[in-house]
């Protein structure tokens, strides 16, 4: 008898997740919460919001869950790994105060500074008119967040003085962002090209995955406002042998052991989004999940059997475990809703889904679908993610692009230079 796994999410990076599991010998049933369209092809969903924490324990509990995996943030910082811990169950992610990384960033912020991890220099602030006169005295530009969690949403990179002063009204006056937005970081505007470096860890040992890189604006050229990613690509050659070791010894490492050193053990997958300039790395942000959609490349590289790595993070013994990487590059592109991420439409039929899994190396990670009467609909603003495996990054993105142009819905709409600076390089 194998083991019963339920993924927490509905989106491209959740599919993913689960397309990995099922290819687990060791797995006997997934379930996932809300998962989607794709999903139901080896999962079984359930309706129950990732949110709801309390439901979710519920349903792990009676239908005896073997290993519980989540995807986003907001149910880590509501602490679901603790109240699954607390009653007995096995759950891949970190725990609350370690998920404070993400949800605080003048906590992400403050420990970087203490043990040297660089990263754009900063000032926090919780009065308004102390952040007010801040920004009235600086010159270069600088980027204002709200503190908490805000959908990617509550970063102003603001070039002027002006700028900031608005978006320290929209955060802390206008309370756009809620008790998000009670507490405020300033800090430099940094330059050069970004990346995504995600690890495992336990604690204790940090197993890095090959290096990815999201494509955050809507349109070709970086242009038009930011999405939640509208394609990935892995491995990301700015990333060189020598900034993945620096990365490893100057981030990784030291965060992992300054979350120790204050009593924190972190486990689960550690996600550093980093801006690299002339060779420096210098971090932007800690998530404390896997990347959307930087997992969705992932995925169709990792080897070794998920489970094995995730039981071995959990056990704090993933010393043991050696992780292994298909060199193959793969890209992921996102095929999303006219208007997104803006105001869009649902319900609109897919097409052409079945042609396009049909292209070599290629696998269709669903976000936002759902079945209307056994026809796939659209369902959110990320719809899909093509997401194709190539011998060279050229292959790879060949046949992604031969994959999503055989699909179809009333306004799809798609990035068509995703991994075009591996190509420059
Ligand atoms: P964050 O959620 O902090 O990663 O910010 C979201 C996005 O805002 C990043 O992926 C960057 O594109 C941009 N960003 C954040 N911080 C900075 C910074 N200090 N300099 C330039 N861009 C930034
Ligand atoms: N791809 C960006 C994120 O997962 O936050």
């Amino acid at each position: 008898m194998g083991i019963k796994v339920l993924i927490i999410g509905g989106g491209g990076r959740e599919h993913a997740l689960a397309w990995k599991v099922a290819a687990s010998p060791q797995v006997d049933r997934i379930y996932c919460a809300p998962g989607n369209a794709g999903i139901t092809e080896f999962a079984e969903c359930v309706s129950i919001d990732p949110s709801h924490t309390g439901a979710l324990q519920d349903f792990a509990v009676r239908n005896k869950i073997d290993l519980t995996i989540v995807g986003p943030e907001l149910p880590l910082t509501l602490g679901i790994v603790d109240a699954f811990e607390h009653a007995g169950l096995r759950i891949f992610g970190p725990a609350k105060n370690a998920a404070l990384l993400e949800a605080s960033k003048i906590f992400a912020k403050e420990i970087m500074r203490d043990c040297g991890i660089p990263t754009a220099d900063f000032a926090t602030f919780s009065d308004v008119e102390r952040a007010r006169n801040y920004v009235k005295q600086i010159h270069a530009p600088v980027v204002v967040k709200a503190d908490g969690l805000a959908s990617g949403k509550g970063v102003f990179p603001s070039l002027t003085a002006d700028e900031a002063l608005e978006a320290i009204e929209r955060i802390m006056i206008k309370k756009e962002f809620g008790s998000s937005g009670a507490a405020l970081v300033v800090e430099d505007f940094l330059r050069g090209e970004e990346a995504s470096f995600i690890c495992f860890t336990d604690g204790r040992t940090v197993s890095p995955m090959p290096s990815s890189q999201d494509h955050k604006r809507v349109f070709d050229g970086d242009r038009g406002p930011n999405t939640g990613g509208m394609g990935a690509y892995s491995p990301a050659p700015v990333v060189t042998p020598e900034i993945h070791e620096r990365v490893m010894e100057k981030v990784m490492r030291p965060m992992v052991a300054a979350l120790k050193a204050r009593g924190i053990t972190y486990k689960g997958a550690l996600y550093a989004g980093l801006m690299i300039e002339q060779g420096e790395p210098r971090v932007l942000e800690f998530n404390v999940r896997f990347g959307d959609p930087e997992t969705q490349p992932l995925m169709l590289r990792l080897n070794t059997d998920i489970i094995d790595i995730l039981n071995a993070v959990i056990d704090e013994r993933l010393s043991e475990i050696c992780v292994d990487w298909d060199p193959r590059p793969s890209v992921c592109i996102v095929m999303a809703a006219d208007g997104y991420p803006g105001k869009y439409e649902k319900g609109r039929p897919i097409s052409g889904l079945k042609e396009a899994a049909a292209v070599p190396d290629t696998v269709i990670f669903h976000a936002g679908t759902s079945l209307r009467n056994g026809q796939v609909v659209t369902d959110g603003g990320r719809v899909l993610g093509v997401t194709s495996r190539g011998c060279t990054i050229t292959d790879a993105i060949q046949n992604a692009y031969t994959a999503a142009d055989k699909i179809h819905w009333e306004g799809v709409h798609y990035r068509h230079d995703i991994a075009h600076r591996a190509i420059n390089r």
